[in-house]
């Protein structure tokens, strides 16, 4: 699969990181966001993960910031990203399976390198559900309020 990460400064480590590893798993990887250590802001770093994914050119993303949470918030502005904040596979899991999140969000300050990697695994091995209901759900999730 083609991956793209973004992260603001607070995560710049962690995402180079993340992609040695997730190159490391047979997958092609796309940094955006931060270059430098200087301030970033996450909401610019959650546009160019979208733009990125809007070209076509990645299957899925990974939103990174110190916590998570900034990030994720912004990703989700656009109505077709389900950016997913985990901090467990179990979350990850569900992440895919239920709510078919494109984007997983990911905290560099709250979890460890060995948890992201993990979590990010399971998150490329998950598969949306073609339950109705959760299809029905999912369609709910993209609709202009
Ligand atoms: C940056 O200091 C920090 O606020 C940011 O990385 C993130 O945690 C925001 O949600």
């Amino acid at each position: 699969m083609k991956i793209v990460l973004a992260s603001d400064h607070a995560g710049i480590e962690f995402r180079s990181q993340l992609a040695t590893a997730i190159e490391a798993m047979g997958h092609q990887t796309q940094q955006v966001g931060a270059q430098t250590p200087e301030a970033y802001d996450y909401p610019d770093a959650a546009d160019a993960l979208v733009k990125v994914i809007h070209a076509g050119e990645a299957d899925l993303g990974i939103a990174i910031c110190g916590t998570g949470i900034g990030i994720s918030i912004r990703a989700n502005r656009h109505l077709d990203i389900r950016a997913a904040l985990c901090t467990t596979e179990y979350m990850a899991e569900m992440a895919r399976e239920h709510n078919d999140a494109n984007v997983l969000a990911l905290g560099a300050r709250v979890i460890g390198i060995d948890q992201a990697i993990s979590i990010c695994k399971t998150f490329f091995a998950g598969k949306p559900s073609e339950n109705p209901r959760h299809l029905r759900r999912i369609d709910k999730l993209g609709e202009p309020i």
